[in-house]
Parts: C-alpha cells; sequence; structure tokens
C-alpha cells in the first residue's frame, strides 16, 4: 500500500507572518490525529522563506521543500539555488516541471529532467508534475503529452529514477481554474502513466506515488483520493488556509 501525500504548492504568495499563522493553524489541527497516519503532509514554499519554515516545523510531522531547484551544482548562475543549498535547509522535495514554470519560464522537457536529476543527486525527492493543456486534451493527445513528459526523465536517469521522486499529474486547464479533473477522468490518466511505468519496471510503478493536481479543494479531495491509482494531491490556492488544506488532509485513503 502506497501511502497518501498532500504537499502543497503555495507559488507566489505569503509573508513571514502570514506563513507562521498558515503552519500553525495545520499543526493545531493535526495535533488530535484526525489526519490519518498513513497521509504524509509537505509544504513546498517560496525559497527565501524555506529557513522560516524549517524552523517553524522542525520535529513536527510536516515535512516540507522547494518550488523548483537549478539544475546546476554551483558556479556563475545568478540567482539560482541548488540542491546542496536545499538539501543545507532540510528541504526533503523540490518540485519540477510545474505547468507554471514550463509555461510561463519556457523550461522545458530536458530542463525538466536536468532539474529532477540534481534534486535526486542532493537527496531530493522531486515532485515531477506532467500534464497537458486544454487544446491538448480537445485533440485527445493527453497521453502522447504526459508520456513525452516522463520519457524525458526516463531517458535522461532511467525508469528506477522515478521511484526516488512523486509524480503529480496535473491537468493545465484544472490549475487555479476551480475545473477539477472529474476522478475518472484523473484516474484514467493516473492509471495509464502507472501502466506506462510498469511495462518498464512493475516494483517502481507499485511504489511510486502519483498525485493530482489543480482545483483540489475539502469538497472534492475523498473522491479523488479514493480512486485505485491516486495517491493524494498536489495542492495550489487551497493550501494556503490552514482549514482548507486540513481537510484535504483529512482526506487521505
Ligand atoms: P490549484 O494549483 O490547486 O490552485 O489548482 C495546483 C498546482 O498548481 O499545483
Amino acid at each position: 500500500m502506497r501511502n497518501t501525500l498532500v504537499a502543497g504548492n503555495w507559488k507566489l504568495n505569503g509573508s513571514k507572518s502570514s506563513i507562521a499563522e498558515l503552519l500553525k493553524g495545520i499543526l493545531v489541527g493535526m495535533a488530535d490525529d484526525s489526519v490519518k497516519p498513513n497521509t504524509e503532509v509537505a509544504v513546498c514554499a517560496p525559497y527565501i522563506y524555506i529557513p522560516h519554515v524549517q524552523e517553524i516545523l522542525d520535529g513536527t510531522r510536516i515535512k516540507f521543500g522547494s518550488e523548483s531547484i537549478s539544475e546546476h551544482d554551483s558556479g556563475a548562475f545568478t540567482g539560482e539555488i541548488s540542491g546542496a543549498m536545499l538539501s543545507d535547509f532540510a528541504c526533503e522535495y523540490a518540485i519540477v516541471g510545474h505547468s507554471e514554470r514550463r509555461t510561463i519560464f519556457g523550461e522545458k522537457d530536458s530542463d525538466t529532467a536536468n532539474k529532477f536529476a540534481a534534486a535526486r543527486k542532493h537527496g531530493l525527492k522531486p515532485i515531477l508534475c506532467v500534464g497537458e493543456l486544454l487544446e491538448e486534451r480537445e485533440k485527445e493527445i493527453t497521453e502522447v503529452v504526459v508520456a513525452r513528459q516522463l520519457d524525458a526523465i526516463i531517458e535522461l536517469e532511467g525508469v528506477e529514477a522515478l521511484a526516488d521522486g512523486v509524480i503529480a499529474y496535473e491537468p493545465v486547464w484544472a490549475i487555479g481554474t476551480g475545473m477539477t479533473a472529474s476522478p475518472q477522468q484523473a484516474q484514467d490518466v493516473h492509471a495509464f502513466i502507472r501502466s506506462k511505468i510498469s511495462a518498464l519496471n512493475k516494483t517502481v510503478a507499485e511504489k511510486v506515488q502519483i498525485l493530482y493536481g489543480g482545483s483540489v479543494n475539502g469538497a472534492n479531495a475523498d473522491e479523488l483520493f479514493a480512486m485505485p491509482d491516486i495517491d493524494g494531491g498536489l495542492i495550489g490556492g487551497a493550501a494556503l488556509k490552514a482549514e482548507d488544506f486540513l481537510a484535504i488532509c483529512r482526506a487521505g485513503k
């Protein structure tokens, strides 16, 4: 049985005080053990707040990570943050290939693969985001797109590398739009991802957590997480309020 993982992706939001309030609210809400023991909880924060998050979460059940990572280790790369730096502040996760990185900042499949490799190299678990645009779904090429995004990682690092990370299926049309994929739509893509991996390595396919992301909230999380191949969620908007995030954390299988 795979654990459920509920990971927050705060994006470009928060301040020192709002983050302290949010995390304290989540910790208080988790103190009654209403979040099942096999549900892992994590938050991915803007780089600059990671030391602040580390201080608040030290010794608690909530893990944390970054929203991106440099593909480079050190040197003349102004503005970048390396995997070693993130490990230095006890990060466990690094999101790679989020659709906002791909579409707004022009990160290609190969950049995402290099970032995935950099995270692994420094002992971080990459949360690899994959997902199709609305026009790609309408053209019925969702599986082609997702397969291409996965293949970039498999070709660079080998299929076994996927076991060191987490996959998040995030249909781009569902992100921040309130248009959640139906549980069956999501399950179909999750099952496709798992079967594609299984054709190469069954053990990896059974082990890897595949999260759903895209307008998850307290009202739809139960149904989504009940699907056999959905192992939790990557949560944007609803991760910014303690009560909303807790409602999703409590939905774990
Ligand atoms: P959303 O974002 O929950 O606000 O749709 C999800 C994400 O971008 O990871």
